[in-house]
């Protein structure tokens, strides 16, 4: 599937102004391409308990699953994360962690030199096949 990232890009600036960000005044707007071919976006929420923030790509993953068809959603292709200002922002580490349960390593994800996999910005991540190769077998498997 191809992507049109400056839909995508587009959708992301939508966001980002509906951002709530009165705390540290940088809205946040994110959106990403399903490989079923739905756009999900998501924009930052701030809280006066600062540490309770939500990123947007937070945002976007949980619409990813929330909207998405029964039985769970197909994974993400693209995504597109920009700043108040319109110019892309780089996912901080949490939400590249976010990113790579929805979309693996080869998500593609727009920089200010175009879109690159996020493999090149999360390297030699942790990943649930770490989970099952080191659960304790006394505690039992999950599914
Ligand atoms: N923020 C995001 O929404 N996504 C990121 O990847 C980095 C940071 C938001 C959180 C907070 O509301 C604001 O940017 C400043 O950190």
């Amino acid at each position: 599937m191809s992507i049109d990232w400056p839909a995508l890009r587009a959708a992301a600036v939508a966001a980002a102004s509906r951002a709530y960000a009165p705390y540290s005044g940088l809205r946040v707007g994110a959106a990403g391409q399903a490989a079923d071919g739905r756009v999900v976006t998501g924009c930052n929420v701030e809280n006066a308990s600062y540490g309770l923030t939500l990123c947007a790509e937070c945002g976007l993953v949980s619409a990813l699953h929330a909207a998405g068809p029964e039985g769970g959603s197909a994974p993400l292709l693209a995504v597109a994360v920009v700043a108040g200002d319109g110019e892309p922002l780089l996912p901080c580490g949490r939400c590249r962690q976010l990113l790579l349960e929805a979309g693996g390593g080869e998500l593609l994800v727009d920089t200010a030199d175009g879109p690159v996999e996020l493999n090149v910005l999360l390297p030699a991540a942790f990943t649930g096949a770490d989970v099952s190769a080191r659960r304790d077998p006394a505690t039992g498997a999950a599914p």
